[in-house]
């Protein structure tokens, strides 16, 4: 009997990291939030066995025959912005011994490669879609960890937090390899984001942070555990609503960032136009190198921190915390 050809959608979230990036690398705790802003996946079954993507805001396309890539919009150069994509598809089609063809539709408003989480929520949002078209009952528990393993081939060694954060949403204090458990914060956490426009490659940044460390274990562990004692403290300032405390802890962590050699001249102009017009606290968000900063500011200050930005040299996005995770529908 043949099958009804049947179209799915998901959607997840971005990302900021409150605190606590780089060391998380190392088994220390960071702190992450999952933002409004999101990547959405449409996919449908196909005839034949072709895996034909096309990513809308990225305006790239191609089909995958077997192994082989025939290149849409974007010519061969749109294979590695979609060889992640094929990646999440082929894992969840791995699950099951169906030999499907699927049309992917990616579209997303998160800035790439700028430290918010896009290559994650991508892969979260095309596993998960990916899974219900094909009827699996896939937990987050398994979607996240095949998020992962696409992770790992875009950034080498991460953490698992961005795959993680996109998948469950709200704030959890993370760490690898625990069993993790979401932070009840009921205070608002008004962020602005402050967005260099530099891209950066997290797998080298990580690459950088081990080197340092491998060079100086005497020096840079204690920095590592330094960042790590801080997400303990911002996590109570966290739930204690207590964001004057939160501020003063981002700041440090900026600081600590910097010893680490991941911060630069674009990051700190951003970091200090943001303090200086009154945010509670303003640091490097993700990997660092360029891509965006976050600063905490009051409804009061809120616009004064924005113009201060962007007269630094940055575009700004306000981000409000999402407690949703992936979902498909
Ligand atoms: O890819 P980004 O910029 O969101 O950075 C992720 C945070 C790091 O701690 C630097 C890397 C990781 O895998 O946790």
């Amino acid at each position: 009997m043949e099958r009804w050809l049947v179209k799915v959608r998901a959607s997840a979230p971005a990302k900021v990291i409150l605190c606590g990036e780089h060391a998380v690398v190392f088994y220390e705790p960071a702190i992450a939030m999952a933002i409004n802003r999101k990547a959405s996946v449409t996919v449908e079954e196909r005839r034949d066995q072709t895996i034909y993507i096309r990513s809308r805001n990225l305006g790239v396309s191609g089909r995958y025959e077997r192994r082989e890539f025939k290149p849409g919009a974007g010519g061969l150069a749109a294979k590695p912005k979609l060889d992640p994509i094929r990646m999440a598809v082929i894992k969840t089609l791995e699950l099951t011994k169906e030999k499907v063809g699927l049309n992917l539709s990616v579209n997303s408003d998160i800035p790439v490669a700028v430290g918010l989480g896009s290559s994650a929520a991508v892969a979260v949002a095309t596993i998960a879609a990916t899974g219900k078209l094909l009827g699996i009952k896939l937990r987050k528990e398994k979607i996240c960890s095949l998020a992962y393993e696409v992770e790992k081939l875009v950034h080498r060694h991460p953490s698992g937090v961005d795959n993680y954060i996109s998948t469950y949403g709200g704030i959890t204090i993370f760490r690898r390899s625990e069993k993790l458990v979401p932070l009840k914060v009921h205070a608002n956490i008004p962020l602005v984001i402050g967005n260099t426009g530099i891209s950066r490659s997290t797998g080298e940044l990580v690459g950088h942070v081990r080197k340092l460390k491998e060079n100086h274990p005497d020096v840079i562990n204690p920095v590592l555990s330094a960042i790590g004692q801080l997400s303990v403290s911002a996590a109570q300032a966290l739930q204690e609503g207590n964001l004057r405390r939160l501020g003063e802890l981002m700041d440090v962590n900026h600081g600590l960032l910097s010893a680490l050699g991941v911060s630069n001249d674009a990051l700190d102009r951003l970091v200090y136009a943001a303090r200086e017009a009154g945010a509670l606290g303003a640091k490097l968000t993700g990997a660092g190198g360029g891509g965006c900063i976050i600063a905490l500011a009051m409804p009061d200050t809120i616009r004064r921190v924005e113009k201060a930005i962007r007269r630094a040299g940055g575009t700004v996005m306000i981000a409000k915390k999402i407690d949703r995770g992936v979902e498909a529908w």
